[in-house]
């Protein structure tokens, strides 16, 4: 098992460069799958969940390369569309497969997705949204079963705007005969990314970033393309919240700072001056953070879920009460027994949506352990403000979505190692 061995105490200085977004280049892979001529995507980040998603298209029948960030794919030969099992139940994205195989091949095996730390993770919308273009889903023994004779466009209006069902609509929408409108659909910067890639392969798309996405299909989509992921807006807001916390000074480098408004937003709020010029953002943070009186996730252009469990790291040791709501997802609580462990005040509700926090002094040094991606991101910014010294388990969640994050801090002063023990992962 791997952990990260953190001392608390040190303030974040320097500059940091922010790689590729995750969840703008997991939708892009499958979208390569639509693309007959060769595609080469840029600036893609190298974490586990890629590199499981690059195990996905070398076993469908795709060739792939990827050296440093940039990821070479070409997916010109016939594929085998069943999405490998043991693969797929790592990770829920690869539910977009569906809606890219169903445009290419017509037909699309995969393991149910199971459900997560999250909550259900249902995909109804998705499977509602599909059946409306024409396709055949069926469920048996754990594998969902598509197939359709040719997809169709279709109206469809998605009851929440939910960013894998507005990527897997697209994805299906792109060679459907005729036009799609997906109303109500999510307006995150990573639907504006896949949509650029898709243009660039000869899709005919209008309107991502808004609520209505209009795309007229294509026979074929085949353009040799070069493409830059956009930069990972919730690894710069993780570093962000990191100098926040350790009364640092940063400057983020390749980011986009209106991605970052609301997060940049609360922490003006909670006491730290923050500029950007061009594609940096600097943060020098107050000797002690202020409370927030309430925060509510939204989907974009709200304050995203995806910076939630950070914020209540952050707040954890802010002066004064807040108060955050998850609306996103039911059970996104992990972060709060952990976080109690090193000394937190934080009170939660039933419905475990609405987090109570008192700021506490400080925080203690403790070994606590990640059980999911955010929630793993949240520790480690609670110890490395922490007194003392704390282990942060089950590292590889971690790793699903921030490069070599200790390599990152450490160059930014944090006192932080990964290690590796023998001890089994803590599920
Ligand atoms: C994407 O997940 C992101 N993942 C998540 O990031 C992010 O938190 C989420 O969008 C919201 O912004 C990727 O892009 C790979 P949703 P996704 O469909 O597509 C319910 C991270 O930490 N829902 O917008 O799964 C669902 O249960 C990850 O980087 C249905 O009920 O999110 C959830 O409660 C975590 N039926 C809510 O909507 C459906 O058919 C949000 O889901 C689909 C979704």
């Amino acid at each position: 098992m791997f952990q990260y061995r953190i001392r608390g105490g040190n303030r974040l200085l320097g500059e940091l460069k922010i790689g590729g977004a995750k969840n703008a280049a997991l939708p892009i892979l499958a979208a390569a799958c639509l693309n007959e001529s060769e595609t080469i995507i840029e600036n893609c980040p190298r974490i586990s969940d890629i590199l499981d998603t690059i195990e996905i298209l070398n076993r469908v029948g795709c060739e792939t390369e990827f050296e440093g960030n940039t990821l070479k794919v070409r997916a010109d030969r016939k594929l085998n569309c069943e999405i490998p099992a043991e693969i797929a139940e790592k990770m829920r994205s690869s539910v977009l497969f569906m809606g890219a195989f169903l445009a290419r091949c017509g037909r699309a095996i995969l393991p149910a997705p199971g459900g997560c730390n999250l909550g259900a993770r249902a995909i109804d919308l998705h499977i509602k949204g599909l059946i409306a273009m024409g396709a055949k889903i069926h469920e048996e023994n754990g594998k969902i079963f598509c197939e359709t004779d040719g997809l169709t466009g279709a109206k469809i209006k998605l009851s929440f705007a939910s960013v894998g069902a507005t990527e897997n609509l697209m994805l299906a929408a792109v060679r459907a005969r005729g036009e799609t409108i997906i109303e109500n659909a999510a307006r995150e910067p990573e639907i504006i990314d896949l949509s650029d890639f898709l243009k660039k392969i000869g899709a005919d798309i209008r309107g991502a970033g808004t609520g209505t996405i209009v795309i007229r299909g294509k026979k074929s989509l085949s353009k040799p393309v070069l493409h830059k992921v956009i930069f990972d807006r919730i690894v710069a807001g993780t570093h962000l919240v990191a100098a926040a916390m350790t009364g640092g000074e940063i400057c983020l480098k390749n980011v986009r700072p209106f991605d970052l408004m609301p997060v940049a937003g609360c922490l003006k709020e909670m006491g730290c001056f923050l500029r950007s010029e061009g594609g940096d953002i600097y943060l020098r943070a107050p000797e002690r953070l202020r409370a927030l009186p309430r925060i509510v996730t939204r989907v974009h252009p709200g304050f995203p879920t995806d910076m939630q469990a950070q914020f209540v790291a952050a707040l954890a040791i802010a002066e004064g009460k807040s108060e955050v709501v998850e609306t996103v997802f039911e059970n996104r609580c992990s972060h709060v027994g952990e976080l109690r462990k090193m000394g937190a005040n934080i009170r939660l509700t039933a419905d475990k949506r609405t987090f109570l926090i008192s700021g506490a002094a400080s925080l203690r040094g403790a070994t606590v352990a990640a059980h999911d991606l955010r929630c793993g991101a949240a520790l480690i910014l609670a110890a490395l403000a922490a007194d003392g010294e704390s282990i942060v388990q089950n590292a590889r969640f971690v790793e699903r979505g921030y490069s070599g994050i200790e390599n990152d801090l450490y160059s930014l002063g944090a006192d932080i190692s990964l290690e590796n023990t023998p001890v089994r992962d803590i599920i």
